[in-house]
Formats: C-alpha cells, structure tokens, sequence
C-alpha cells in the first residue's frame, strides 16, 4: 500500500510552464522583462538579504502604503502575494469548490484552470472574438453554478485589451453573488486610466489583480498584489500561507514601485521595440494581434509554419513559446527582448515568409 493523492488532484494536469531549458539561451518564452529591475531594487534586495534572519513583515506594510501612493488607491485594499499566481489560486480556493464552475474566456491564463481544478471546481471557458475578450458571449456563458468569472486584461497569450467601459459594462451585468476576478498582470503597459477598474474593487464583489514580474522586471523575485474589499480579503487571508512573500522580495518590490519613472521607461522602451516588431512582421505578411503587453501574438499560415518557425528559431538559440496547450497551434507567442535579440528573430521569420519554406 503507498500513499494516495486525493482523486480531483490525481485527474488533473500539472501547470506547464514553457520548456525553455534554462536562462543560459535567450528566452522568449515567459514573458520576462527584457530589461533588469531597477537599480534601486536590487540595492534594497542586497541590503534586505542581511535582514534574512528575520521573518517577513506578515502584513506587507511599507509595500501596501507604496502601492496606495504610486497608484491613487487605498492602502486598505491592498493585499500581497508571492506573484499573482498566488494570489489568483488563494482567490479561487476561497470562492469556488466542488460543484462550483470558475468562468472564463478562450485564451485567458491557463494558471486560473490549474487554480480550480486544485480545489475541485469546474473550469468553463468562453468564446473570444479574434483573439480579444468577448463580454456578450462571457455573460452567455453564466450559469447558476458560477462562483467566479477570471479575465486577464490585457490577455496572455493573446495580448489585446478590451476599453475600461466594456469591463464595466460586463460586472454590471454579472450576477451580483458572482466574483469577478481581472487580472491585469500586463496593466502598466495598457495606456487607459487604471482608476475607473480599480474602483470596481470597492463594490466588494470584484477583485482586480497586478504583478511585479513584467513592467517592474520582478519576475525572479515573486511579488503581486491585488485589490480586495474588506469582506473578501478577510477570507481570501486564511487561504493565503503567512510570510509568503520573502524579506528580499519585500525590499526588491517596495524600491521598484518608488522608482515610478525607471518602471514607466522600461515600459516605454519595450513598446518601442514591440511595436516596431509587430509592424516589421505584418509588413512581411504575418497576422500579429494588438498587443499591450510584452510579447506578441504571431499567427502562422498553419500549424507545421508555426512548428518550422519554432524549431528555426530554436535551433538559432531563440526559445519562443508554442501554444497548442490553448489549442492555437498556428500560433507562437514571443516576448519582447532586447533589440538585437528581436532584429534577429526578425531576420529569421521574415527569412522564412520570404521563402514561402513551408
Ligand atoms: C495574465 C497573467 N496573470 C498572471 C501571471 C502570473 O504572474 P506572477 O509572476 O505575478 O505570478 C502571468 C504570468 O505570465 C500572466 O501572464
């Protein structure tokens, strides 16, 4: 006789990350900052290690008020993660369970299936249109069984944003015993005012969520924090482990999030490159979606373009990330690197559509 693992863990598939094979070739595949965070961060990180002795601030308190002041918002609200990741599954545990159905859409961040099927619940997905959040067919789907409704805005891996008045126009028309999960991971690279989504978050039954790993370059570091009413953070607290965001990590994120202006400059030099990319893409003929993230969405003729276009760059030491675990499999979704990086992604793919070599 050995050990058992319950059956609704048993049946479910592990979270696959990219098979990128290590940071000692050039990845594209994580949507990692293409740039290092800020100097000041990984002063305060060094300083911070020699703290390490001691247990983390449990309460986040200088991050929290941080957060508040770089972002207009309540201090109060704010609650911290190790990455948003773990504040989406300790969301989802808390809301959803067996018999309950967590709704979302098409393409959104496959982590959230991962999240409810740990805790036993169903996950339902949505049509998009052409890659980009559709609200009518997201309140279609509604059901008496949906606990919670997870949207990413800006998506992965798609990359496109939907307007602020439609994401308001979807949580008027939810069900108000329906929690409503946006998760903005790629938020500071979407030029909207942030403020009317995050006051949603003051109705109590909408949580909106934000990471360190991309804008602020963190992603090593593992930080995120999120909007919570009183009534649900209250609840979602007892799902989340103490101390889980580390005395370093602390001190890496409270410093990147003071230096407003080195995170808005890395945001403005990695649309630069990302935009210029795109463009030079389409120009040779590819179908590229919108993208307000840091990576972008390349749709190939057919699935054997795409697994040539992969191996190709592959084999010049370009890990890109194939998405046939959301059934895109003419798709690969490529983070912006740096520009020498890109110019030689570039060269390959425009290579290869100008010798129609599929
Ligand atoms: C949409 C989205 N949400 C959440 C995450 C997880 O981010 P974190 O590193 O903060 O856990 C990612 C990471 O790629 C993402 O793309």
């Amino acid at each position: 006789m050995t050990p058992k693992a319950a059956a609704h863990i048993k049946t479910m598939s592990a979270f696959a990350l990219a098979n990128f094979g290590g940071h000692d070739r050039t990845t594209l595949a994580q949507n990692e900052s293409a740039f290092p965070p800020s100097p000041r961060a990984i002063q305060a990180g060094q300083e911070a290690a020699a703290r390490s002795h001691l247990y983390p601030d449990p309460d986040w308190t200088l991050l929290r008020d941080a957060v508040a002041r770089a972002y207009n918002i309540e201090r109060d609200l704010v609650l911290c993660g190790a990455g948003s990741m773990d504040l989406i599954a300790s969301t989802i545990a808390t809301f959803a369970g067996p018999g309950a159905e967590v709704l979302s859409t098409a393409f959104a961040y496959n982590f959230a299936a991962s999240a409810a099927a740990r805790v036993g619940a169903t996950y339902v997905k949505a049509a998009e249109r052409d890659f980009v959040l559709a609200i009518d067919a997201i309140l279609a789907a509604v059901r008496p069984a949906t606990r919670i409704v997870f949207i990413c805005n800006p998506g992965n891996p798609t990359g496109t944003c939907i307007r602020n008045t439609e994401l308001l126009r979807l949580r008027a028309a939810l069900p108000g015993d329906v929690l409503l999960i946006v998760d903005q991971a790629y938020g500071e690279f979407d030029d909207q005012d942030p403020q009317p989504v995050f006051a949603l978050a003051g109705r109590g039954d909408t949580v909106v969520l934000r990471s360190l790993s991309k804008a602020y370059g963190l992603a090593g570091a593992r930080v995120g924090w999120g909007l919570f009413a009183p009534g649900i953070a209250a609840e979602v607290r007892k799902m989340q482990n103490s101390n889980q965001v580390s005395t370093v990590s602390l001190a890496m994120a409270l410093a990147a999030i003071e230096d407003q202006a080195y995170m808005r400059a890395t945001v403005a030099r990695t649309a630069k490159i990302r935009d210029r990319f795109a463009q030079s893409l389409r120009a040779a003929g590819y179908e590229v979606a919108d993208s307000r993230t840091n990576f972008v969405l390349v749709r190939f003729p057919d699935p054997a373009a795409a697994e040539i276009a992969d191996r190709t760059l592959r084999d010049a030491d370009i890990i890109v990330r194939g998405l046939a675990g959301y059934g895109l499999t003419d798709c690969l979704r490529i983070t912006v690197g740096q520009q020498d990086v890109m110019d030689r992604a570039l060269r390959i793919l425009t290579g290869m559509r100008g010798r129609q070599s599929w």
